[in-house]
């Protein structure tokens, strides 16, 4: 997507943070629930769904104090952000582990993609703030991408319909976000 001048009151790097912010939000529940599952299936994956969790958290954290110094509020698309990630969390988990990282690879994938167009857009604006903040998780999603992809989120043929129905909903919920 490429992000452009918003026409309505709120300006786009304002729209970015709070979209990012509730995109945050939707993340941690998706870990959350997956972490739960894990803890009774597939122990041996909680240490990184654990690590996964802490980002997500200081991520979503970051997003709002720069929120807060913008006086901006909250997404309209928070909830349904928190919604769906435990959706995809508890659905992804019944899969098993190839499950759980189909949904990483593509929840990170359209995640990251979205993170680089902000950043083009944000420096063509001369926003450095909003700039600096987004830029200082892009790490941490191309990893979480990464770990996906490496254990496995895209070798299950099975579950494409999965990583496609995901992709979908994140790449929905952000242009809902955004409009
Ligand atoms: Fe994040
Ligand atoms: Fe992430």
């Amino acid at each position: 997507m490429k992000y452009q001048d918003s026409k309505s009151k709120i300006d786009t790097p304002k729209k970015i943070l709070k979209v990012n912010h509730a995109g945050e939000f939707g993340a941690i529940n998706i870990y959350r629930s997956q972490i739960f599952f894990s803890k009774i299936f597939m122990k041996d994956l909680v240490p990184l769904l654990e690590s996964f969790l802490e980002d997500e958290k200081r991520h979503l954290e970051l997003f709002w104090d720069e929120i807060k110094r913008r006086n901006g509020i909250k997404c309209k698309s928070y909830y349904l952000c928190g919604l769906g990630g435990y959706a995809m969390g508890f659905i992804s988990s019944l899969l098993g582990r190839k499950g759980i990282m189909a949904c990483t690879w593509a929840v990170e994938s359209v995640v990251v993609d979205h993170l680089k167009g902000q950043l083009l857009y944000l420096m063509q604006v001369n926003d450095t703030q909003a700039y600096e903040t987004v830029k200082s998780i892009l790490d941490d999603e191309i990893n979480h991408r990464e770990e996906g992809l490496q254990k496995g989120g895209t070798s299950n043929v099975f579950y494409q319909p999965l990583r496609c129905a995901i992709s979908v909903f994140t790449e929905g919920v952000i242009r809902f976000g955004m409009r």
